[in-house]
């Protein structure tokens, strides 16, 4: 498999209205994002009627010109890099766990499951299997506790995503004020952590238009990210690689949450999400087919947790002062990343000296190309 290439995959569909479109979209030029989806465009553009434009959420990535009767619909790809996946791919994910080694590696672990449990404690949830041969209800079921229903999953998911966005921030500004300081570059993390980090917080716009959370509910999230975003902060200036490894693990957890989460789901255990439509949002994000479901979604989500676990315990198995980081250029695809806990040191130089290969080739072709 030759991976996710970064500048072009994960722009699934893109088209260009213009030649200066199509400019932007070759060079990836961030300044004028390329545009996708576009179906049949006639008429000039329209000037939106009602309050400013500025106060529209989806104003800078969405154009919707159905009202002029020109049946387009145009969605910006106002998003960082992130992959889309196959249907082969979201289904070839599987539940890993990497064993500590170290010292550092076990403290990691030990906080992963103190968090869990703290959590699992606070919001009164405990996973009970159900006893072969007891004959229950759905209501019975989840009124013994041994099932949550549609609104109990989103809580759980809900603060979970609240919290998973902050790593990536802090480890990317982190590095990023570490490049400024020492005038030196970074050697390729910031973007996958910045990438991870709005990842992230994709899903957490996702799963926010299923249910707007109470006050009680955004007060929890606030306190509790106060106190990560610090702790994890000062943890990442002692030990990035501890820090890594702990959102490694964290990872594992989130692909557990969401494999369970799916199997209920197929197994007709939350019938209210069994044929709900996936949000519009996810649809442009994953580039899903416009019929998917909110299954499809947490398929894809699960991937992109998979993806975060992949790659946060193949980098805190790296040098975290001097080694590249090997997915700056392109990441591997998920038939490898599900299966795969992590890459080891020689097999992150490996897979880098491959990525360098294939620029090169590229670069060759290219030259060639122009030649003739
Ligand atoms: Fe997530
Ligand atoms: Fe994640």
């Amino acid at each position: 498999m030759l991976g996710v290439i970064r500048p072009t995959a994960g722009r699934v569909g893109a088209l260009s209205l213009s030649s200066a479109y199509a400019h932007a979209a070759r060079c990836n030029y961030t300044g004028l994002r390329t545009l996708v989806t576009v179906t049949d465009r006639k008429s000039s553009p329209v000037v939106p009627k009602g309050p400013s434009t500025l106060t529209q959420p989806d104003a800078a990535s969405t154009v919707n010109t159905q009202s002029s009767g020109t049946r387009a619909i145009v969605h910006g790809d106002w998003v960082l890099f992130h992959p889309v996946y196959t249907p082969e791919e979201l289904r070839s994910v599987e539940v890993l766990h990497r064993e500590a080694k170290s010292f550092s590696d076990k403290l990691a672990a030990s906080l992963v499951k103190l968090s869990r449990w703290g959590y699992d404690f606070v919001s009164g949830y405990k996973h009970k299997e159900i006893p072969p041969g007891k004959d229950m209800s759905l209501a019975e079921l989840r009124k013994e506790g041994y099932l949550l229903d549609d609104k109990q999953w989103l809580s759980r998911i809900l603060f979970l995503e609240s919290i998973a966005g902050v790593p990536g921030m802090v480890a990317g500004t982190l590095r990023h004020l570490q490049s400024l300081r020492l005038m030196r570059r970074d050697n390729g993390w910031i973007h996958t952590c910045l990438e991870e980090a709005e990842n992230e917080r994709m899903h957490l716009m996702t799963f926010m238009t299923l249910r707007q959370p109470s006050l009680f509910f955004r007060a929890l999230v606030l306190g509790a990210q106060g106190v990560f975003y610090n702790m994890f902060f000062l943890c990442y200036l002692v030990s990035p690689r501890a820090c890594h490894r702990f959102v490694g693990y964290l990872e594992e957890e989130a692909v557990v949450t969401y494999t369970r989460c799916i199997q209920e789901i197929e197994a007709g255990r939350v019938p209210e999400w069994s044929d709900l439509p996936a949000p519009q949002i996810a649809v442009d994000y994953w580039r899903l087919e416009p019929e998917a479901k909110l299954l499809d979604v947490i398929y894809a989500v699960r991937s992109d947790e998979t993806t975060h676990r992949f790659v946060n315990h193949s980098l805190a198995n790296l040098d975290q002062k001097n080694d590249v980081n090997p997915f700056a250029l392109r990441e591997p695809d998920m038939h490898i990343k599900g299966k795969k806990i992590a890459f080891e040191r020689n097999e992150a130089e490996s897979y880098l000296n491959e990525s360098r290969q294939l620029l090169q080739e590229e670069a060759e072709k290219r030259s060639a190309d122009s030649r003739t």
